[in-house]
């Protein structure tokens, strides 16, 4: 399969952009609307990435929606009358001025240029797409969303394995990770490694100030014509990491950062050197690049949420990686959550990842590229290649100054010392959970940060409550009475399965606020002859970990 080469990026023409929104909005051009028009057949296989039923029916419609999503989405080059007629207020030649189109066949080469119009068997000049604009809705807090985002077209649309500068539209990771984020209003929020400004956008409607940054000048382009006809403000700058933001800090910082691990070679292209994942570093450095820095960046109260995948050399220990990165912060007196979602062994990941950029097993380039990615792990002893979330907050009572270049930093042992040392917890999570998880994770870190400073007596003075949402969960061998298995099941969040003792269990059912837990503890302790003091070194470490995960309730 060929490499696409992505054209030069659209153009912010505030007039155009103007009658460019006006016409998708007359057009009707939104997520409900395409999936009307495609039904569930096309629309199931569009989402397996096979365009041929959704091409099919598109093309026997007329409606400017179809027009729209044919052009722009699956890449199809369509007679200029269809076009025109979709496009009244901006035409077909205000399209090609913002450099959403040609008006000739795209020719290949350092850049996806314009060449001269050929006329179609019908006499009709056929107008080539030069990138992907597809609806995007969503819902939040503030209510429904209805964006239009720009990206480069995708390899479906192409056909073509993607260029190391491909700018990504909205894919499974960005949803993923703007489901995480917190949506309670706050002040300022950096998007790092914006790309075509996805998570910078959800952010601006709850935020008073967005900067989003990117390596990349072309993802930079598509996030400022993206915020422009979405009508939204965003502070977009270029740079590697957090330089463009030095001296700068955020109440939500919040990436997913291109961490994709990628063998390097002299010939970045030939590996597979993709900018838009994996930031040209070797095995999974640039994660630890910017942890070390990211906690001076924080504000008081302030959360950074990430994806990230980490190299596992030890399966005993497969945090190893992450924990190293995040010394810095919790020696920065920041909390740190990492969840590990799935696995992958080397070569699961290496076909992920080539497939992911467009090249598949019968591409000559396939085993090569394979052949690269296992020798790299292999160089590094890694097993396996962890992949989750990294939550960071610092709370609100941690000291830390505002970071800048002329300060002392941490490392030079210099700064304040934090009020206390950071938590760290980390965990396998395998399920997605329900609904958002943004809340919960919050209310998680949170109750990490209270915890850390709440005494054992404290604790059991305290009135707890089992969250509404946990049930209790018997096995029993048929016939008998007593289980041989008790879990307590939550229904929100990450839906999870803690096993319990009949203690844990009755201990629990009884945290209805009424009692302080100490009380609780004694009533069953005195109910089922079991020795207090023994009863509370048990329970006391369970009832935490049940705080955290939002099964009880402080
Ligand atoms: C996986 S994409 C994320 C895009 C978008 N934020 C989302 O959630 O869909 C990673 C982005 O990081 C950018 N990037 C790569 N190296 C970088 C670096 N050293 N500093 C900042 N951004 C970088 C890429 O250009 C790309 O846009």
């Amino acid at each position: 399969m060929p490499t696409h080469t992505p054209p030069a990026p659209p153009r912010v023409l505030p007039a155009l952009i103007t009658a460019l929104r006006a016409d998708l909005t007359a057009a009707r051009f939104t997520s409900g609307r395409i999936e009307e028009l495609l039904g569930e057949v096309a629309l199931g296989a569009l989402r397996r990435e096979n365009p041929v039923p959704a091409r099919r029916i598109l093309a026997t419609s007329t409606d400017p929606a179809a027009v729209l999503a044919q052009l722009f989405t699956l890449g199809v080059a369509l007679p200029r009358p269809a076009v025109e007629a979709a496009l009244p207020q901006l035409s077909v030649d205000g399209a090609a001025q913002l450099g959403l189109v040609c008006l000739g066949p795209i020719s290949e080469g350092t850049g996806s240029t314009c060449t001269s119009p050929i006329p179609g068997a019908d006499g009709n000049l056929l107008v080539h797409p030069l990138l992907d604009l597809s609806p995007y809705s969503a819902t939040d807090d503030a209510g429904e969303i209805t964006w239009w985002i720009a990206s480069d077209l995708s390899e479906l649309a192409t056909g073509a394995a993607l260029h190391p500068e491909h700018v990504l539209g909205v894919g499974g990771a960005s949803l993923t990770l703007a489901r995480l984020t917190p949506r309670t209003p706050t002040g300022r929020v950096l998007d790092l490694g914006c790309g075509g400004g996805i998570q910078a956008l959800h952010a601006s409607r709850h935020a008073e100030h967005v900067t989003a940054t990117d390596l990349s000048e072309r993802a930079l382009a598509d996030a400022a014509f993206t915020a422009a006809l979405n009508g939204i403000d965003l502070d977009l700058r270029r740079g590697s990491l957090l330089e463009p933001v030095a001296g700068e800090r955020f109440d939500l910082i919040v990436s997913n950062p291109p961490f994709v691990i990628t063998p390097r070679t002299a010939d970045e292209d030939a590996s597979g050197g993709w900018t838009y994942r994996d930031g040209g570093r070797a095995g999974d450095t640039l994660l630890a690049e910017l942890l070390q820095d990211l906690p001076g960046h924080l504000a008081p109260g302030g959360r950074a949420v990430m994806l990230g995948n980490w190299e596992i050399t030890d399966v005993e220990d497969p945090f190893a990686h992450p924990t190293a990165w995040l010394q810095h912060a919790l020696a920065d007196g920041v909390d740190a959550w990492v969840i590990q979602r799935e696995s992958e062994d080397p070569a699961q990941y290496a076909e992920t990842w080539a497939r992911d950029g467009g090249i598949t097993d019968r591409d000559p380039r396939w085993a090569e590229l394979i052949t690269a990615w296992l020798e790299d792990f292999a160089a590094r002893n890694v097993t396996r290649i962890g992949f989750g979330y990294l939550l960071l907050h610092r709370p609100e009572d941690s000291q830390s100054p505002t970071p800048s270049a002329a300060q002392p930093t941490a490392r030079s042992g210099a700064r304040p010392a934090p009020a206390r040392r950071g938590v760290l917890r980390t965990e396998v999570v395998p399920g997605t959970g329900s609904g958002t998880l943004a809340t919960h994770l919050a209310a998680g870190q949170d109750m990490i940060a209270r915890l850390a400073t709440l005494s054992d007596e404290e604790l059991l003075a305290s009135r707890l409550i089992r969250a509404e949402d946990v049930v209790e969960r018997r096995h029993l061998t048929p016939g008998q009475f007593d289980p041989m298995l008790i879990e307590l099941v939550q229904g929100a969040g990450f839906a999870r399965t803690v096993p319990a003792d009949q203690l844990l269990a009755a201990t629990v059912g009884a945290l209805d606020g009424t009692l302080t837990l100490g009380q609780v503890i004694g009533a069953v302790c005195a109910l089922t002859d079991a020795d207090a003091d023994a009863a509370q070194a048990q329970l006391l470490p369970q009832i935490r970990e049940l705080l955290i995960t939002g099964m009880v309730t402080l």
